[in-house]
Order: C-alpha cells, then structure tokens, then sequence
C-alpha cells in the first residue's frame, strides 16, 4: 500500500500564488489615503518585511511626486519586485521604466488598456482592432526595456471572451510575463470568474507562457471569494491591498486572501511567501500613516477580530481555543497578552510593542521615541498604542525637519 505523504511532501505540492501588492498604487488612488514619498517608503519596507513578492509603487507619470517615490522604492527596496504602472502609450511606458530602472532586473513595467465594449466605446473611443495594436504596441516597448512585462486587460470581467481571449494570446506573444485578468469594477461573482479563467486556459494557445494574475474589486463584496475561485482556476498571481483599501469600495484584502489560503489548506492546495506574523503590523502601519481605521469587526485585522464576549463563547475558548478561533492571533502578528507599558516598563518591551504595531526605528529613532514615552509615562498611569503611534509620528516629523 502507498504511503500516505509526509506534512513536507504536502507542503512542496502546494502551488505558489504570487502576491502583488498594489497599495501604493490602487490602494493610495482611494480618497484620504494619498501618501507622501516618506510614508510610501515605510510602507514599502513593512512589505518587504512581509515579504510579497511584488510591490506596484505607484503610476510613474501621474505626477512627479508618484515618480519620485517609484524611484525611491525600486532604488532601495530589496527582495520583492518593483512594479510601475503606465497606459499603452509609449510616454506613459518611458516614464514608468525611468523610474524602474532603479531596480534592475526586479523592475517590472505594468502596461494596460481597457478591453470591454463599454470602455472601448465610451472611454477610449477605439475599435477593437485599435485597442488590439495598441496592445502590442504597448508590451512590445515595454519589453524592449524589460523581460518583466504585465499586461492588463482593463474591465476584462465586462468583455467578450473570444475577444478577451485574442487579446492575451497578442500580448503574450508581445512579451508579456503576466497578464492580469481585472475584475476592474467588482462585477463578477466567483462561479462566473472561475469560468472566465478556465475559458482562457483552454482557448489561449501560448497561455503556459505567462502567469495569469487577477485583481479584484470589492463593489459587491466579493473580491477575496472572487480571487480564490480565480486561483482554484489556475490564476498564480493575485493582486491586493493592505486592508481592502482601494478605488471605491476598495481591492481584494491582501491579509484576508492570505489567511483564508493559510486557514483552509485542506482544501486549498496553495501557497505563498507572505509572512503571516507581519500582517498586524502591516495594516497598523497603514492606518497610522492614512489616518483611516479598519472597521472593528473587519476580517484578520479589526479590533474585534479576535475578541470574544458571549459567555457560551468564553467558556469554549477556556476549554479549548479552536473552539471558537479558527487561526491564533499569533499566526497574524498578534500577542495574546499585550503588554502594559508605563513608567517601569523597558526599553525592550517598548522595541517589542513598536514593532508589533508596525514601527520598525533605527537606533537612534528608537532612542529618542524611548525618551518621549518616558516622559509621557510619567504623566499618565498607562501609555496605550494610540500614544506609541503619535510618539512614532512625532518622531518622524522632526526627523524630516
Ligand atoms: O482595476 C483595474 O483594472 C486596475 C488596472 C489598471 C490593473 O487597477
Ligand atoms: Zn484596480
């Protein structure tokens, strides 16, 4: 009889899903969450730290401070790849590789143009044919910068699919490494996504070429179940942000997609890079630097997340915690029992706690921030994370004074 596989054995099967990172890009085009180039750098390295394996920056040629910050991220970013992205015209395309070029071979240029009736007739104003060469056109430049080009089919949940389908395979035959398959205006539904790849697996002839990637908006709510039928269809890349934030009702939420993969292994034969403990500190870190909460019943990362009140539930939880938590705060960079800082409290429970509500200082930094808390600590009984964050923060103002 065949040995039954090994936890390890399982483990390799597992297929990779990349994670694409778009909260500098999709995530900041949201109202209130535009970030300066400073703050897109701390968030940057938290992703980093988290270790996704892409991070889009920002939209090179929109403004020249989006420029700027793509540089800085692509020059002192490394590990993950930098991704900028551009329309399919070839200013917008030498814009976005002036700035990439900082980052070498991890410099990836993401191409698109829209590929629905609706906004090829209303927005574009192109016939098909045109949007088609133009698409072409558009990855062959790219790839004339770079091998690591994304092409994106704008609206590609609202298109026809023999035409969706002519397009990836031009593109992929272009030069195009990934191509993205957006749900740009959170329409679809997850049986209906699931057949949309599978309708490419089988009419794209080059389609082993490239990795599918998918992103999703979350209009309907729908975008992480949406990008999990995608995946079960054979996507290997997936686009997300940092708590859901993103253009109207926001993009796929990078930690829920990542722990509904982690949680339901038995069923979701996946895998990614992504580390889980960082998740907490990630989406703190946002939040500060935007000045927008998560709700508190948000999935992963709200406050209530992990909180349990009803006595039937409490006493489950005292018996056994998978009672009632199907992941542990840890897994999610949580502690479970929060230190108090006050005025005894030390210089390496301080470190801890910054850390874990996503402030990673230098030396000097944390010196200096150790001194604050201090004096706040003599004021007041207990120095909550509200108070760390704006210590935090004052230090980081006087630092670019
Ligand atoms: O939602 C969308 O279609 C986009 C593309 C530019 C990838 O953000
Ligand atoms: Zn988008």
């Amino acid at each position: 009889m065949a040995k039954a596989p090994t936890k390890k054995q399982k483990q390799d099967d597992r297929q990779l899903i990349r994670i694409f990172d778009t909260t500098l890009r999709d995530g900041e085009q949201a109202p209130g969450n535009s970030m300066n180039i400073e703050e897109k750098l701390r968030v940057a390295k938290q992703l980093q730290k988290m270790n996704v394996d892409v991070i889009e920056a920002g939209f090179p040629i929109a403004s020249e401070g989006d420029f700027e910050a793509v540089k800085l991220v692509a020059q002192q970013i490394k590990g993950p790849q930098i991704a900028g992205l551009c329309r399919a015209g070839d200013k917008d395309i030498d814009r976005a590789w002036e700035a990439l070029k900082h980052a070498g071979d991890k410099g990836r240029i993401h191409t698109f143009i829209a590929t629905s009736d609706i906004h090829m007739q209303y927005k574009l104003k192109m016939e098909p044919a045109k949007v088609l060469a133009a698409a072409i056109k558009a990855v062959k430049r790219a790839a004339s910068y770079t091998p690591n080009v994304e092409f994106s089919c704008e609206d590609a949940t609202r298109t026809r699919l023999p035409f969706l389908a002519e397009v990836v395979e031009a593109v992929i035959d272009a030069g195009a490494t990934t191509v993205n398959i957006p749900d740009t205006v959170g329409y679809t539904i997850p049986f209906e996504y699931f057949n949309i790849i599978t309708y490419l697996k089988e009419h794209v002839k080059n389609i082993d070429r490239a990795i599918i990637s998918v992103h999703c908006h979350n209009d309907l709510g729908l975008s992480v179940a949406n990008s999990i039928a995608a995946v079960q269809a054979g996507a290997r890349q997936v686009e997300c942000t940092i708590n859901g934030i993103g253009e109207r009702a926001g993009n796929c939420s990078l930690e829920e997609f990542i722990m509904a993969l982690r949680t339901r292994h038995d069923i979701l034969p996946f895998t990614t890079n992504v580390a889980t403990e960082q998740l907490t500190p990630a989406s703190r870190l946002l939040s500060n630097i935007t000045g927008i909460g998560v709700q508190p019943n948000k999935a992963i990362v709200g406050a209530n997340a992990f909180a349990h009140e009803a006595g039937i539930h409490q006493h489950g939880m005292m018996m056994d915690k998978s009672t009632y938590e199907i992941m542990t705060p840890e897994s999610v960079g949580l502690s479970a029992s929060a230190l108090v800082l006050g005025k005894h409290s030390g210089r390496h429970a301080f470190k801890q706690r910054l850390e874990e509500l996503g402030h990673d200082l230098d030396d000097d930094r944390l010196n200096r921030a150790f001194e604050r808390f201090k004096a706040l600590a003599d004021l007041k009984k207990e120095v909550f994370d509200e108070d760390l964050d704006a210590i935090v923060m004052e230090e980081s103002r006087e630092d670019v004074k």
